[in-house]
């Protein structure tokens, strides 16, 4: 029987610029009704100009109907009127601490002086998307940055904060203790575990930050996501990277999961018995904690096996060259 979804978000995307945001933006307009777009440009999105200039480039490229590009202002001081004038063209503010990641270098670097920034987020209810890392051990990055979450949640109780792309048991138990607090949870930490990148030869393909970490992290996600939890979104953090800087010394974190988000979520959901539980996950839960009212669109996935390519254009999809149960009807933007 088909599945039919109404009105999926993607809340967690990485669209680029210029000929990879041509490349890529279409899959996610193709079977979304809209996305929040990551503002870590090579130049960051960080004043409501440069908010604007890239609405217009996704826009260009996706046209102006059924999909809301849902714009991010990259973290950094900003005034009251900063925030006032560009607060009704974002749906939030999302915080990098700096070199954690991909083009986060602008990010912060000292957390004690965040504080009066998120006192202004939080009076203006602008929500704050954090990336959130220490730079500690790879494995234990997401958990010592638990305490950061913490000061956060308790020094700020008003404010609507997400812990993004969350990737361990900790993390789950953390969402509990805080109403305000919601997370994202990516496709590829729902599938994978460390082992799967560097248990047998090295697959730079699905290397990204953060690492995805133990079976008993991917299962804890795995569980409270396949249980319906309220305050779990779906984010991809599709994150597409040229194959030459992913097949080289030095390998570009992120993973290309757009085309396959779809039909790889509504297989897990579908062969666990919980395909009940995919809409609020991939929308409910999004609308009420952001309290958006996207485009009406409706994503009907049927049950038709395919193959998903090695390439599109110079990117390695995740899933590459693997058999997915599930389609999305009409999936993909007609070049593929
Ligand atoms: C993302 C990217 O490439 O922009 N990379 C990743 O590994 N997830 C950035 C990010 O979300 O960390
Ligand atoms: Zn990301």
């Amino acid at each position: 029987m088909d599945l039919l979804l109404d009105t999926p978000l993607d809340m967690h995307l990485h669209l680029r610029e210029g000929e990879m945001l041509g490349l890529v933006a279409p899959f996610s307009a193709a079977q979304f009704a809209g996305g929040v777009v990551m503002p870590n440009l090579v130049q960051p999105v960080d004043s409501l100009e440069r908010v604007r200039a890239y609405r217009a480039a996704i826009a260009a490229t996706c046209g102006t109907t059924g999909f809301a590009p849902y714009m991010t202002l990259f973290f950094r001081d900003y005034t009251s009127q900063d925030l006032a004038e560009v607060k009704d063209e974002i749906i939030g503010v999302k915080l990098y601490p700096a070199g954690i990641t991909t083009q986060s270098e602008a990010g912060v670097r000292d957390f004690d002086r965040i504080g009066a920034t998120v006192a202004l987020l939080e009076e203006l209810d602008i929500p704050l998307l954090v990336h959130g890392e220490t730079g500690g051990f790879v494995m234990e990055r997401e958990q010592e940055f638990l305490k950061v979450y913490q000061w956060l949640a308790e020094t700020f109780p008003r404010l609507r904060l997400v812990m993004e792309h969350i990737t361990t048991a900790a993390a789950i138990e953390f969402l509990d203790r805080f109403d305000q607090v919601a997370a994202t949870v990516t496709l590829h930490h729902l599938l994978i575990t460390l082992d799967d990148i560097a248990g047998g030869l090295l697959r730079q393909d699905i290397f990204c930050k953060p690492i995805a970490k133990t079976p008993r992290d991917r299962d804890a996600l795995r569980q409270a996501v396949l249980a319906g939890h309220p305050r779990l979104m779906f984010g991809s953090d599709s994150a597409p990277h040229p194959r030459h800087k992913k097949e080289r010394l030095g390998c570009a974190a992120g993973v290309f999961s757009a085309p396959v988000a779809l039909p790889a979520l509504a297989e897990l959901f579908v062969e666990a018995g919980c395909a009940e539980h995919l809409p609020a996950f991939v929308s409910a839960n999004a609308r009420s904690f952001y309290r958006i009212e996207p485009p009406a669109k409706t994503v009907r996935l049927e049950p038709i096996a395919w193959r998903v390519p090695d390439r599109y254009g110079e990117v390695t999809p995740f899933l590459a060259g693997k058999t997915i149960g599930w389609g999305v009807k009409a999936p993909h933007p007609s070049q593929f």
